[in-house]
């Protein structure tokens, strides 16, 4: 009897789009928390190093598969990372929205007819628009994308809620900013020079940015955004109030202000401005994100502010080259 509950209470943890630049990170916090095999990471990628724990190579357009695996390996949360990027989607638009809504429908239709517990999804602030307020853009702000993306995003919001009034199943998402990490690289979104920045600036000493000085656009450190997961998904059920997805800040900055400040660590840093297709995309975003309704429903507070995200980044790609530059 006693086995039994517990293995009733056992989570079996499914991730896709895993080797990403979230998924690397987060893969690692799941498994430390829930242990090595109870998370199983999937990807499009062919992976040869497993020692972390179990990979399984999943194409998520693949719904049978998606099931087979799902139903073998008594998952019962599944945490939906594969996606198309911004700036890539705007590349094969119906590619990028083939993929972003089909793998979600795919995730979705998995999870109502094995009745998992729990599934995660990310959505963007990339479902706002040039309509949107710029400053503190709110929960229930207009959301009129003008990126595939965004529409894919908005389009996901509203299929989540759907799966949740209409079939009860506990799907919870979040609207990440633009995420900086040192794991991994960025994955072709129109932020993604917040983290290529760091690798040049540590290998190269400049950077050419292909947005303005002034664009400020949301952002939230990576060690930050994976706690926000972690919490939205043990937060109590009844406390949540957005079946949707969350608005979700960290902070927001401008290519100059972080320039600036990697500069007070390597002061011969460099940057330069070469404005490329991205720019309209930064341009239609918000520049900063209104979160309360997450810091009321599950206590969201973010944790780095930008000077601490820098030193942290700095501190972990090349403590040497850093010396050298400094
Ligand atoms: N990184 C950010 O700044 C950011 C911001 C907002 C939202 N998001 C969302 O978070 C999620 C993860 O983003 P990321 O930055 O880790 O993306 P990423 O591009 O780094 O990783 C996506 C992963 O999906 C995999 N993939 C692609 N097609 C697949 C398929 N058919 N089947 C299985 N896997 C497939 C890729 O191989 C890749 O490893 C996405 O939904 C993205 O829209 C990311």
């Amino acid at each position: 009897m006693q086995i039994i509950t517990f293995m009733n209470c056992q989570k079996m943890i499914l991730v896709t789009g895993a080797c990403g630049q979230i998924g690397t990170e987060l893969v690692k916090a799941l498994r430390d928390k829930h242990g090595n095999q109870n998370v199983i990471a999937t990807d499009i990628r062919d992976v040869t190093d497993t020692s972390d724990g179990p990979y399984f190579r999943l194409d998520v357009l693949d719904r049978g598969e998606l099931q087979k695996l799902v139903s073998e390996l008594n998952i019962t949360h599944i945490y939906h990372l594969a996606a198309v990027l911004s700036a890539n989607g705007e590349k094969n638009p119906i590619g990028a929205w083939d993929l972003n809504m089909q793998s979600l429908l795919n995730v979705l239709e998995v999870a109502r007819i094995e009745n998992l517990q729990q599934v995660f999804w990310p959505s963007s602030i990339a479902v706002f628009g040039p309509e949107s307020p710029k400053e503190l853009c709110g929960q229930y702000a207009l959301t009129e994308p003008t990126t595939v993306y965004g529409i894919s995003k908005a389009a996901g919001e509203h299929w989540c809620r759907y799966y949740h009034q209409q079939y009860g199943l506990d799907v919870r998402s979040l609207r990440y900013p633009g995420l900086i990490s040192h794991s991994a690289q960025a994955g072709g979104g129109t932020t993604d020079y917040a983290v290529d920045i760091f690798h040049q600036a540590v290998n190269k000493g400049s950077y050419a940015c292909y947005l303005k000085d002034d664009t400020r656009l949301p952002m939230l450190y990576m060690p930050d955004a994976v706690r926000a997961t972690l919490e939205l998904m043990d937060a109590p059920a009844e406390q949540l109030t957005i079946r949707s997805s969350y608005n979700l800040a960290g902070i927001s900055f401008t290519p100059e202000q972080l320039a600036i400040g990697i500069n007070a660590h390597l002061p011969d840093f460099t940057i330069s401005y070469q404005p490329d297709k991205r720019q309209a995309i930064a341009d239609s975003w918000p520049a900063s994100i209104d979160d309360k309704q997450a810091a009321k429903d599950w206590g969201w507070a973010p944790a780095y502010d930008l000077q601490d995200m820098i030193a942290d980044m700095l501190l972990h790609l090349d403590t040497h080259a850093h010396e050298n530059f400094a």
